[in-house]
């Protein structure tokens, strides 16, 4: 790997660029909208991303999404980001996002706010605060996680063009008595305009359903806890929703899962991690 640039910019943004295969890629190290600012409008072809999904882990970073105490609050933190991805996608350009729900579980108490972040976690997650997480909600409720911010995003101009499921073929069972195990997630896909980059060719190649996608997902327990998604899912966004040599963008990228399958396939990627320990990772396995 070639790292032609290593820059400090504001709000202490640490940017890498180099090339893979011939094409560029692009590493911030920071916050989602912050390194955003940095990236010029409608200048990327496709993105693929899966955010922090609500209450569920805690990367014990300042500024990290997922850990708010209400559902709106998450709802808004994640729109403000999708905000930032609608002015840098092309206009032709198609966003997927994956999405996991959330059950409210309310069985303990809060410890009360942290006077230097409210952020951050005491032990307790938000789903197990009492309160309802802002929306009443009765314990044991799935919350709708996914549905609410993709409902929050056609409101800011998004397109909702389909809603796929990823079953997730032989994942861990869910450790539950009283309702049926989830096997699914979702992936949505976004458009800014009525007319954009689609090619339906492979999902017809493959004679798979389309809008189902069987996947199975990665084993967890890997060196780094990021919840990386599979590299078949990657491909199989790029391949039906980004143009050969395009632009890929992951704003959240972990481990660097569709850095890697974008520059495996000839693309061009730009990613971004508000972790230092997840940055250094993908420069790892980027120079791998
Ligand atoms: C579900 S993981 C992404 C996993 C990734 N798809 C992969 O395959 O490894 C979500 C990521 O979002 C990052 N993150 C959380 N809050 C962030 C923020 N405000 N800005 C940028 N990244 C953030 C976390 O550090 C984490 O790596």
């Amino acid at each position: 790997m070639n790292i032609f640039t290593d820059e400090i910019l504001e709000h202490n943004i640490h940017k890498w660029s180099g090339t893979m295969n011939n094409k560029t890629w692009t590493l911030f190290c920071g916050d989602a909208v912050d390194s955003l600012r940095n990236i010029p409008d409608e200048s990327v072809h496709c993105i693929v991303t899966s955010p922090p999904y609500y209450s569920l882990r805690d990367y014990g970073v300042d500024g990290q999404i997922g850990l708010e105490d209400t559902v709106n609050e998450y709802v808004q933190s994640l729109c403000r980001v999708m905000d930032q991805l609608y002015r840098v996608l092309r206009k032709d350009g198609v966003l997927f996002l994956n999405l996991g729900d959330t059950y409210y579980s309310g069985k303990g108490a809060s410890h009360g706010k942290d006077s230097k972040s409210n952020k951050r976690r005491f032990g307790l997650r938000p789903v197990d605060k009492s309160g309802g997480l802002g929306e009443n909600l009765e314990r044991k409720s799935i919350i709708g996680i996914p549905w609410r911010v993709a409902i929050e995003m056609t409101s800011r101009r998004w397109v909702l063009r389909s809603p796929i499921i990823w079953h997730r073929e032989k994942a861990l069972p869910e450790a539950v008595r009283d309702r049926p195990r989830r096997s699914y997630e979702y992936i949505f896909m976004f458009a800014k305009d009525r007319k954009y980059y689609f090619n339906r060719q492979p999902l017809i190649d493959k004679q798979i359903d389309e809008d189902v996608w069987t996947i199975t997902p990665r084993p967890s327990g890997t060196e780094l806890q990021t919840a990386p998604y599979p590299d078949e899912l990657v491909s199989r966004c790029l391949d039906i929703g980004c143009p050969e040599n395009g632009v890929v963008l992951d704003p959240f990228s972990g481990s660097g899962t569709t850095m890697q399958v974008a520059l495996k396939t000839g693309r061009s990627a730009i990613g971004i991690d508000i972790s230092e320990t997840f940055c250094r990772y993908i420069l790892e396995h980027l120079e791998g």
